[in-house]
């Protein structure tokens, strides 16, 4: 596939097949994502690829993240689009039954949190990219962040900080992609 096009279209899938994704697949999923740009070249992001009973206890803690902290919020932004509040909900309780759940952390280093949340942020994107054009679906979240700490304790995963859950697997439905906002860009010095 061409770069532009997996660009361009790559979307964020809320609805998955059953079917299984391999190890392998994740692996190379990995290995994309490792090659993105990183502060310092610390390449400090850390994944953790969960399926099975562990996708259920995922989804149960965001169900719960949902109730106490990002339901309200969805409810307020999306107030005059009660379906989008409908299809969020229902989402961020069986997250779309997505088989994979894949969590990215960021070590920390010397620099600022900021710093270190672009740099995973860069892998993320590498990744969802690569798992488009393998034909699966994935879904960056971070509303259920809220719960960095249950998710902690689940996985075992100590010292570092949790930027965002990115859902995976085949996709059971083809979004359309949402309109792009008015040009966002000053050229300065161009024409001279
Ligand atoms: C930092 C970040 C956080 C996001 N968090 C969530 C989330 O918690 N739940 C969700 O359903 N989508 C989430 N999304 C996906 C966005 O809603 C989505 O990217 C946006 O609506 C544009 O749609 P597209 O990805 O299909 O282009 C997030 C995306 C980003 C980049």
């Amino acid at each position: 596939m061409e770069l532009k096009d997996a660009i361009r279209g790559r979307r964020s899938v809320r609805k998955y097949k059953p079917t299984p994704v391999s190890k392998e697949t994740i692996m190379e999923l990995y290995e994309m994502a490792s090659w993105a740009p990183s502060g310092m070249n610390r390449q400090n992001w850390f994944f953790v690829a969960v399926t099975g009973e562990y996708v259920k206890k995922v989804a149960e803690i965001c169900h719960q993240g949902y109730k106490e902290y990002i339901g309200s919020k969805v409810s307020s932004v999306f107030s005059h689009k009660p379906q989008v509040v409908k299809e969020t909900t229902s989402f961020f309780a069986t997250l779309g039954g997505a088989p994979v759940v894949v969590f990215a952390y960021a070590e920390p280093g010397p620099e600022s949190q900021f710093t270190d949340v672009q740099s995973v942020s860069a892998a993320i994107q590498n990744m969802l990219l690569a798992a488009y054009d393998m034909g699966l679906g994935t879904c960056w979240m971070t509303g259920p962040l809220n719960k960095e700490k249950e998710f902690n304790q689940l996985l075992g995963v100590e010292g570092k900080k949790l930027v965002a859950l990115i859902t995976l697997g085949y996709p059971d439905e083809t979004p359309k992609p949402p309109k792009r906002k008015g040009v966002k860009i000053d050229l300065l010095g161009f024409d001279q």
